[in-house]
């Protein structure tokens, strides 16, 4: 898929004042500081179109980008921030939560996990409620560049081989790097092609 347009549209704290879902939505979240904004402007090309930050808790918002007019991109805040206080953290859950059962339009959820850790409890649970409430999810590995080749692909394997304990079925899934740019035609070939469904 081409990218030709990409552009902010709104950000809000509230599931019900998102934009119209006039379009197929996909949604990216995933533990603080794991590259979610990261990726969408390395998918996009557009790099400032989503807020980066080396420290987590950068985003807070659901905030939508509408990419080539025919589709919406959601940039969610993380979780597993240890610094957010509780309240604001079942704060967050109650507007992800809301978001993740009521949009309409959302195709897929992207689930970003840090190539670089070993399977974490708070990834592998929320993929968990993901599939009990029958939301599509795909995992998105990020960060690949951090470690050699060979390194990732041990870690990935291991990653596979956990979910595969967990999974009858094996979520798809894509290995990234926001700086190299590995994965962005995997990526949104994907999104073309459900787009097309
Ligand atoms: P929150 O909004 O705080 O939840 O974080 P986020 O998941 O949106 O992460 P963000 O994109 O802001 O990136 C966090 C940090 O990781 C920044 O310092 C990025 O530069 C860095 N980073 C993100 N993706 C990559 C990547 O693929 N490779 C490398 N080397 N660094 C990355
Ligand atoms: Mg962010």
């Amino acid at each position: 898929m081409i990218i030709h347009d990409a552009r902010f549209l709104t950000s809000n704290s509230r599931a019900d004042l998102c934009p119209e879902p006039t379009m197929p939505e996909y949604a990216f979240i995933g533990r603080s500081n794991v590259g979610k904004s990261s990726l969408i402007n390395m998918l996009t090309g557009r790099n400032g179109l989503a807020k980066t930050s080396a420290s987590p808790g950068k985003t807070q918002l659901i905030n939508h980008f509408v990419i080539n007019d025919n589709w919406f991109l959601v940039d969610l805040p993380g979780y597993g921030y240890a610094k957010v206080s509780k309240t604001s953290r079942a704060e967050w859950a109650r507007m992800i939560n809301y978001y993740l059962m009521h949009r309409a339009n959302l195709m897929c959820v992207c689930v970003l996990i840090d190539s670089r850790h070993p399977p974490l409890a708070a990834d592998l649970e929320f993929m968990e409620k993901l599939g009990e409430e029958g939301v599509p999810f795909v995992m998105v590995f990020t960060k690949a560049d951090k470690q050699s080749t060979a390194q990732t692909k041990a870690l990935l394997a291991n990653y596979l081989k956990k979910m595969s304990e967990i999974w009858d079925e094996l979520p798809r899934y894509f290995l990234t790097s926001a700086e190299t740019g590995l994965g962005r035609d995997e990526v949104l070939n994907f999104i073309g092609e459900v787009n097309q469904q």
